[in-house]
């Protein structure tokens, strides 16, 4: 067993819950990758955007909307952002239309996107299955789902997920794990047809830091 001797003697930085985190994290959170780990997540997404080539997408938890000039240029006509949190969608630049509204109840008719993505935000859910069935119910017969999580090896590491705010103070933000046997099931329950699943790790690193979801609605 691991001791985490920093947690233990309260060393640690202060964790913070979702809504407060993104909050803080709006000041310095960039629309492009800002650490090795989103550099080698988008470096996998953004073929199978490509690929899909969708008009109408959706990316849920876009945050400062990293991912819609990436789907415009994938062939988006119609790239709409929603999050959660107004202070991250404040701090989206590029003009596309942006909601603010939970991903798990989304305010979009059925069958409404040909692409639906989700970049990180899925460690921030203890129910992945509610966002995976409402992702399901607004995408087209056919339509594409792009998402990605935080790898399980994650948990085995002891990573942590921490950021800095403006003013240079480090707080945790904890997130919720889940493992690709969870994912998978959850796909298949909602009628979804596994089409990829990458792990890219970081350059000359022995663990995978991220897995990505690609599945298609098949009816
Ligand atoms: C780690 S950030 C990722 C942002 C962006 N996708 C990216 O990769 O740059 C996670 C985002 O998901 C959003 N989020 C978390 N739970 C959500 C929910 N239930 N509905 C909508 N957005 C949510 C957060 O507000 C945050 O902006």
């Amino acid at each position: 067993m691991t001791l985490d001797l920093a947690r233990w003697f309260g060393f640690g930085p202060p964790q913070i819950q979702a809504r407060e985190a993104y909050a803080l994290w709006s000041e310095t959170y960039l629309p492009r990758p800002h650490n090795p780990l989103m550099q080698a997540e988008q470096g996998v997404v953004v073929p199978m955007l490509e690929a899909a080539s969708p008009r109408r997408a959706l990316d849920a938890g876009t945050g400062t909307g990293r991912y819609l000039p990436l789907l415009a240029s994938a062939g988006a006509r119609l790239a709409i952002g929603l999050d959660a949190s107004m202070p991250m969608l404040k701090r989206q630049a590029d003009g596309a239309p942006r909601v603010c509204g939970d991903a798990r109840r989304m305010p979009f008719r059925d069958a409404s996107f040909d692409l639906v993505c989700a970049s990180l935000m899925v460690g921030d859910l203890e129910d992945v299955g509610s966002w995976i069935r409402e992702a399901t119910r607004i995408l087209r017969r056919g339509g594409h789902l792009v998402y990605s999580d935080f790898h399980p090896s994650w948990t085995s590491k002891r990573w942590r997920r921490t950021f800095r705010t403006a003013a240079g103070r480090l707080f945790e933000l904890a997130y919720f794990p889940h493992t690709i046997e969870e994912h998978l099931m959850l796909l298949e329950r909602a009628s979804l047809a596994v089409q990829a699943i990458r792990e890219p790790r970081l350059s000359g690193g022995s663990a995978p830091v991220v897995v990505v979801f690609h599945a298609i609605k098949s009816r």
